[in-house]
């Protein structure tokens, strides 16, 4: 993963110490001095931001051409239903119905393979070197699936549902905000559509991704959600 990283012009902070102090587990990394995503759209030229998603696609890219194809049905399944018993909220019980039943009749092939596994806009630091900006990766996670396409569509939970500007209070160019989100989205979108996978998937896997999301979400955040999945709910 890490050397994935390094080839793309994308960097690790590294851990310097780790331990376990009053039964619980610890560990210092070094500290980034950098710039948020936000932060880092509002006031860069158009070269650097394209430059910025470009090192994205490529470390996503390279984790897909190290990835095998699965058959992945059951864990999607064994996954929605954990949420419906989670959330028992009779609109998401409602989505996870109809997806249970596209589930068990539409095979499901996807690369397994290394991913960050929750590649937010809020878990990237852009830093400064003599060789230009790098891309720093944080808060790796385990995922229920390890699939390059969860990176994919974390990305797009930012570039088309932009939520991580949802957490920032900064302030913003907002029609700049809007401009740049749509390059952004239409590139990724573009880009991804070489790979059959994300042609035939990627709606069943954002829609999974956003459910996810949701046990954690206040109110207002399960309406927003349950509003895009409802949105992107044609599969
Ligand atoms: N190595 C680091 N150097 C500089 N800042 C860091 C570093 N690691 C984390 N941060 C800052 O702390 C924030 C939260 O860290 P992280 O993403 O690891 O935790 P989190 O579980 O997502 O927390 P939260 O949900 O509260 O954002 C990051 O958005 C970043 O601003
Ligand atoms: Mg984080």
């Amino acid at each position: 993963m890490v050397h994935c990283c390094r080839d793309s012009g994308i960097s690790v902070p590294p851990v310097l110490n780790s331990g376990k102090i009053d039964e619980k587990y610890f560990f210092d990394m070094k500290y980034v001095h950098g710039d948020n995503v936000p932060h880092f759209l509002n006031s860069e030229p158009i070269n650097e931001i394209n430059s910025f998603i470009n090192k994205i696609l490529s470390f996503i890219k390279k984790n897909i051409d190290v990835s095998t194809n699965s058959v992945v049905n059951q864990v999607l399944l064994d996954k929605i239903k954990e949420i419906k018993d989670k959330l028992k909220d009779p609109r998401v019980s409602l989505i996870i119905d109809s997806l249970s039943d596209h589930l068990r009749t539409n095979e499901v092939v996807l690369p397994i393979g290394p991913c960050h596994g929750d590649l937010t806009f809020s878990n990237i630091i852009i830093s400064r070197s003599s060789a230009g900006k790098v891309l720093n990766f944080i808060d790796f996670l385990d995922s229920f699936l390890d699939t390059p396409l969860q990176d994919v569509v974390k990305i797009r939970q930012d570039t088309s549902f932009k939520w991580t500007l949802g957490l920032y209070s900064g302030a913003l160019n907002n029609h700049r905000m809007n401009y740049v989100f749509s390059f952004l989205d239409d590139k990724v979108d573009k880009f991804f559509r070489q790979y059959d996978f994300y042609n035939v998937h990627y709606k069943v896997y954002q829609i999974i991704n956003l459910l996810r999301v949701m046990p954690y979400s206040n109110k207002e955040k399960l309406d927003y959600l349950i509003n895009n999945v409802n949105i992107i709910n044609k599969f």
